[in-house]
């Protein structure tokens, strides 16, 4: 029997493309995943070629410039990778009629609003990461049939992120300073991936997505529910891990811990709208936590 969809992924070794290959898709689907070796999506020859070759139904982008940092003294390159290269992947997409799904940040704010983000609030980046990643949106957008989706704050097993080195820092330290004044909603790479894997399924492959339909209805928040300090959430990694942290934690502001990058105070994205249309919702932190916390001491 031949695969009724074809999935298309790329940086397929990041995160959220390592979890989009590993988890589980409807039995009739054809994953294509692809590192940044096997597809680099800054070569538009090379991204319109693969796509032409495999004709996939769905193009998943979780390829991106994601050194926030170091962004700053590179921003062509983080340009050509969140928004250039998004581009290419429209046009890519639209030549053979495949649904782009491509994933933003919550760094395209300010973080200056005093309640939650929602998807129409304006985006005003504090860096050169978010500058980019704003301007990849609005390049996916570009695509005929496209999604949007603006998470925050990932973490999971595959790949380097706060809970791992949380986890790494309680090993080795007796005491740590972890900002306070930064507040989001942590989120699993791997229920952004099973929240993929329903927005598939619940857009019958992307065919009910529809052609040129207003930027609002195709722009969705998608993180956990649960808004955290990075203060707070290192200490629920502690509480969650098997070994604890026997040493002291301790607040710090933003003033005390400078980074080349800016970045914003208020990072609470609401989801409600891709509920409200799709039926999904991502876990509670306390949910989320463990399996990822239990699969990095495990080693595994
Ligand atoms: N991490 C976060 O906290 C966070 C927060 C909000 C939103 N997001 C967004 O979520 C998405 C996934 O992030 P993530 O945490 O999974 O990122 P990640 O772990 O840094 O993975 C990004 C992947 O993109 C690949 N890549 C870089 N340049 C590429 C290129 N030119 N062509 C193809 N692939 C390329 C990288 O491959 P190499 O390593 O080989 O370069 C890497 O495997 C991104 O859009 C990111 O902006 C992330």
């Amino acid at each position: 029997m031949s695969p009724s969809l074809r999935v298309l992924i790329t940086g397929a070794r990041g995160q959220v493309g390592a979890e989009l290959a590993r988890c589980s898709w409807p039995q009739a689907t054809e994953l294509l995943p692809f590192g940044s070796g096997d597809l680099d999506i800054t070569d538009r020859e090379v991204v319109l070629a693969r796509v032409a070759e495999l004709a996939p139904d769905v193009i998943v982008n979780a390829a991106a410039y994601t050194a926030v940092d170091k962004a700053e003294s590179e921003p062509d390159r983080a340009m050509a990778v969140n928004a250039t290269g998004v581009r290419y992947l429209a046009e890519a997409a639209d030549s053979c009629d495949a649904l782009l799904i491509h994933i933003s940040t919550d760094y395209v704010f300010d973080g200056t609003k005093t309640g939650w983000y929602v998807e129409s609030d304006e985006r005003n980046p504090l860096g050169v990461y978010g500058t980019t990643k704003s301007k990849g949106e609005d390049a996916a957008l570009t695509a005929a049939r496209s999604l949007v989706l603006r998470t925050a704050w990932v973490y999971g097993a595959l790949g380097s992120n706060f809970v791992r080195t949380m986890l790494r820092l309680a090993s080795e330290r007796d005491e740590l300073g972890v900002v306070e004044d930064q507040v989001g909603c942590p989120t699993a790479a791997g229920d952004i991936a099973r929240a993929i894997v329903g927005l598939v399924a619940a857009t019958d492959g992307g065919r009910s997505v529809e052609e040129d339909a207003h930027d609002r209805t195709r722009l969705f928040h998608l993180t956990s529910p649960t808004d955290v300090s990075w203060f707070e959430f290192a200490n629920l990694i502690f509480k969650t891990s098997k070994g604890g942290f026997g040493g002291q934690c301790r607040p710090l502001s933003s003033d005390e811990y400078p980074t080349p990058a800016a970045r914003p105070a208020n990072s609470r994205l609401d989801s409600t709208f891709l509920f409200e249309t799709f039926g999904l919702r991502l876990p509670e932190l306390n949910e989320a936590l463990g399996p990822v916390v239990a699969e990095l001491e495990s080693g595994s």
